[in-house]
């Protein structure tokens, strides 16, 4: 299988979650391509399943991946499986999983923004949305943050057989 891995990142932390997400499809037997939506939010590349990945800033996904969903193509797209990724915070490093004071973002995070856009649109989006939070403002990922993204690439591939 073709997995696609799009993204969009302004200080490199969703960057580095889409590189271990490639990693992760290729150690599982399985094609990659990172997109940087910054530079190809026209993209039309073909695949088997797609990751989209936003940074949530003010409590929303980045105006280049809007675009890109705005634009994605219900006929290629509309049957195939997409997860949504996202990276956020502050939370304190240790606190990650039961964060208090980021409780708020978990509703209005990026990726939750990108799986309603999705849903709307009738795409075949999974839940839960992929999330990984990052220790200050501007990064760096917590720790543990890279294995939970590939923990969750290998069982998403594994859930679509692969
Ligand atoms: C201007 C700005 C606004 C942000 N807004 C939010 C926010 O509303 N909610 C949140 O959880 N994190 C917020 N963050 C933290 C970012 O989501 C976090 O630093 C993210 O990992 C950045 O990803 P990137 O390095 O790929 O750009 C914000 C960061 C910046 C710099």
């Amino acid at each position: 299988m073709m997995g696609l891995v799009f993204y969009d990142s302004v200080h490199g932390n969703t960057r580095q979650v889409a590189e271990a997400i490639a990693e992760q499809i290729k150690a599982d037997g399985h094609q990659a391509r990172i997109i940087n939506l910054s530079s190809d939010s026209a993209c039309t590349m073909q695949g088997d399943f797609m990751f989209i990945g936003s940074p949530t800033r003010y409590s929303t996904m980045t105006g280049h991946v809007k675009k890109f969903i705005k634009r994605l193509d219900q006929s290629i797209w509309g049957d195939k499986p997409i997860c949504a990724f996202e990276t956020y915070g502050p939370v304190e490093e240790g606190k990650v999983v039961a964060s208090k004071t980021n409780e708020k973002w978990i509703t209005s995070g990026a990726s939750k923004k990108i799986l309603d856009m999705l849903k709307d649109r009738g795409f075949n989006i999974r839940a839960p949305t992929l999330r990984l939070a990052v220790t200050g403002l501007k990064g760096p990922l917590a720790s543990g943050q890279i294995e939970e993204a590939k923990k969750y690439t290998h069982e998403f591939i594994d859930s679509i057989g692969g």
